[in-house]
């Protein structure tokens, strides 16, 4: 496969820049099957000429609150071309894109790496097809396990600093099987107001009390975890994001490992936006903060971000993986990692340490994207990471500045309720260690453009 980062040969071949020929409803782009078609009607006229109440009569399948607000969202924002969800990629995830012909430029990625499409992967995953097939054929504690997986879980637990790793299919399988082995009904989980979903699915599934903490408030925690003790909590679970996903900031860790020790309570952190992403080395915010990761409990992770496989990861303790590896449904009921994704981590894993200048680019890259919003005067928070969230509040604003932004080239996920609060709408903006100074200069661009059209009443 052609290298990503160098863009499409197309793209080379008229050397213009995504957007730069009359973005996607220029004349050459607007038919059926394109890019503005597609952002009208994605649903092959499943809304047209019918309202909601139409589509969704009194007790039918479909009828309840949560189809009713999407659906209601659909029929509000599909006349306007405001769809921007699903677009199907031709090419693969990277600083330039393609979607339905239209060379696009792509700031929502979470390869921070800018690693997918690099040789070394693409060898590694062939070889791992040629030796082990493309599925394992089994879920990992029966037949599903090659040795692909012990050496993937061997390097990982040496370069996060733990004891033991053991791999599961997804990051979100990773928080399943930590949380639901070892917590259950009579324990206690705290988790900060912003933790991730598949740790709230977690605690849901062990059937815990759970409370949620302000984030990133240790004063608040140490009340709910005296509160927790009052009610005759058996066990407590501290539970955070090292980096949150969606406002780019990162937890405090010294400070959580200080009350979990105080309350003797114990904690998990989610590095999936860091691994790879953050620290001197990218082994992610304990590096960066100067945590020794053996003094957290629990450490879990996603392979399909920097690392730029499919999969997930839960270390600690030697005693903590073998009993996650027979405790936990992911890894009992689930099938196994399949060979590629496992070698491409691996192969992933290497890169990381062999060739330091893609977390220089980076660390680089994040500054450029943090700089350029700030000096055009956007709001974009506490981040301090790769993720850079340009707060737009209004969800509809979200959805027309994406959409604003597609037809200028640009392709940015416009983030909403549920997956923020109600009114903090925001563009979530990923600098990549691939992309290169003149797509920045287009995003600004572009994003200064939305803000006059929006002025002018556009
Ligand atoms: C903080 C966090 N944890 C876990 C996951 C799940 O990882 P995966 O996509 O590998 O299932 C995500 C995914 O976005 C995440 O942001």
């Amino acid at each position: 496969m052609e290298r990503v980062r160098e863009g499409s040969t197309r793209m080379r071949s008229s050397g213009a820049l995504p957007g730069e020929d009359g973005g996607i409803g220029g004349a050459t782009a607007s038919g059926p099957g394109s890019l503005a078609e597609f952002t009208r009607d994605p649903f092959n006229g499943y809304f047209e000429g019918r309202s909601v109440d139409e589509i969704i009569p009194p007790g039918s399948l479909l009828d309840t609150a949560g189809v009713r607000r999407w659906f209601d969202l659909f029929s509000a924002g599909l006349p306007e071309s405001l769809y921007t969800y699903q677009l199907p990629l031709g090419l693969a995830t990277g600083p330039v894109t393609e979607v339905l012909g239209v060379p696009l430029i792509l700031f929502s990625s979470y390869s921070y790496l800018g690693l997918v499409g690099h040789p070394r992967l693409a060898a590694a995953v062939r070889e791992a097809v040629d030796r082990f097939g493309t599925s394992t054929g089994g879920v990992r504690l029966l037949t599903g396990t090659n040795e692909l997986h012990h050496a993937l879980e061997g390097e990982l637990a040496d370069f996060l600093g733990q004891e033991a790793a053991a791999t599961f299919a997804s990051g979100y399988d990773a928080n399943i099987a930590a949380i639901t082995s070892l917590f259950g009904p009579g324990d206690y989980a705290l988790l900060d107001q912003y933790a991730h979903q598949s740790i709230q699915d977690g605690v849901r599934m062990a059937g815990c009390e759970m409370r949620r903490f302000r984030h990133n408030d240790l004063e608040d925690l140490e009340r709910r975890l005296r509160q927790a003790r009052n009610r005759g909590a058996r066990r407590v679970l501290i539970a955070v994001d090292s980096v949150f996903s969606m406002d780019g900031d990162q937890a405090p860790l010294s400070d959580l490992i200080a009350v979990k020790q105080k309350h003797g309570a114990f904690l998990l952190v989610d590095e999936a936006h860091s691994i790879g992403a953050i620290g001197a080395t990218g082994r992610g915010v304990c590096e960066e903060q100067g945590i020794d990761p053996s003094t957290i409990d629990i450490l879990t992770g996603s392979l399909s971000k920097a690392i730029p496989s499919s999969g997930g990861f839960a270390a600690g303790s030697e005693g903590f993986k073998i009993y996650v590896q027979h405790g936990s449904a992911p890894y009992i009921f689930s099938a196994a990692m399949t060979p590629g994704n496992a070698a491409a981590s691996l192969e992933a894993l290497h890169i990381l340490q062999e060739e330091p200048e893609h977390m220089d680019r980076l660390r680089v890259n994040t500054a450029m994207l943090k700089n350029g919003l700030t000096r055009l005067g956007f709001e974009t928070g506490r981040s301090n990471t790769p993720i850079v969230p340009l707060y737009l509040g209004d969800e509809w604003r979200a959805y027309r500045w994406a959409r604003m932004l597609l037809e200028q080239g640009i392709f940015t996920s416009a983030v909403v309720y549920p997956a923020v609060s109600p009114g903090q709408a925001r563009l979530r903006l990923c600098a990549t260690a691939a992309h290169r100074p003149e797509h920045f200069d287009r995003l600004f661009a572009a994003l200064a453009e939305c803000r006059d059209t929006e002025a002018e009443g556009g």
